[in-house]
């Protein structure tokens, strides 16, 4: 394997960021980024704040499912304080962000499937997990946890080898995974940057997306819809053309390309 030894101080080094990384924790092996993060959160630690880690062993997905780690992957989660009404930019953030640091440091070209997994050639490279603490009209924080399938040889991982791919395997050869982690938090940082002036990203995101005006079959919850995913609304959600003409928007769940 790449000699790709990550640390705290080799990640901050790196940075020409003004916030996001200038606190990193960094653990060869934890339960969580997700938890490590949230803990973090709660006793107010700085906006930016960057929980990292070699390997996960109860990595968490979307929609309560797990999330393989194995040593040579990045998993990290951001501690954000945003308002309230950033939250619809932030699942569009973190995906723009990966799409533009996997480009950057590797030369590929990843879409979007909505809401916010990163493919590559059809496959799933990323995947992003936000959760927010919200009371009434405020946030108490939001945390970002991004998994980066980086040197990872998916032919060891039957179970995932059919959806998923890594930036590896897609390469021929191991990358640097600190080179993808600057760029990274770079990206996050130049768009919240953006988001917090008042900028949009609605449209960047949407002309990055695969899904719009393929077939699909989406999950939310315990309904599964199928129909021709139409388009995407300012705040995120997915509007869905079914069979019999109706529209229907859907603000989370999870999609399957049908062609
Ligand atoms: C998904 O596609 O289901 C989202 C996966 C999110 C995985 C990342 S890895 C870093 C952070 N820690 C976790 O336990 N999950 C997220």
């Amino acid at each position: 394997m790449m000699d790709d030894v990550l640390s705290a101080d080799v990640i901050k080094k790196g940075l020409k960021t003004r916030f996001i990384g200038q606190r990193v924790l960094y653990y060869p092996s934890v339960d969580s980024t997700m938890e490590v993060a949230r803990q973090e959160a709660r006793r107010g630690a700085a906006e930016g704040t960057v929980i990292a880690t070699d390997e996960q062993t109860g990595g968490r997905g979307r929609l309560k499912r797990t999330w393989l780690t194995p040593v040579g992957n990045i998993a990290l989660s951001v501690v954000l304080y945003p308002k309230l009404s950033y939250l619809p930019s932030l699942i569009m953030l973190a995906s723009l962000a990966v799409v533009h640091s996997i480009e950057s440091a590797t030369g590929l070209r990843p879409q979007i499937k909505w809401p916010n997994d990163v493919l590559i050639n059809g496959k799933k490279v990323c995947g992003i997990l936000i959760e927010n603490d919200v009371q009434g009209n405020g946030v108490n924080y939001s945390i970002m946890g991004i998994g980066i399938n980086a040197n990872l040889r998916l032919a060891d991982f039957p179970e995932i080898q059919t959806t998923a791919t890594s930036l590896s395997d897609e390469l021929g050869r191991e990358i640097s995974r600190l080179n993808v982690i600057l760029h990274l938090l770079g990206e996050i940082e130049r768009y919240y940057l953006a988001i917090s002036a008042g900028e949009s990203i609605y449209e960047e995101w949407r002309d990055k997306l695969v899904t719009p005006g393929k077939k699909v079959r989406v999950t939310a919850g315990e309904t599964t819809y199928e129909g021709i995913a139409e388009s995407v609304t300012r705040d995120g959600s997915l509007l869905l053309r079914g069979t019999d003409g109706s529209l229907t928007r859907i603000v989370a769940g999870d999609v399957t390309l049908r062609e």
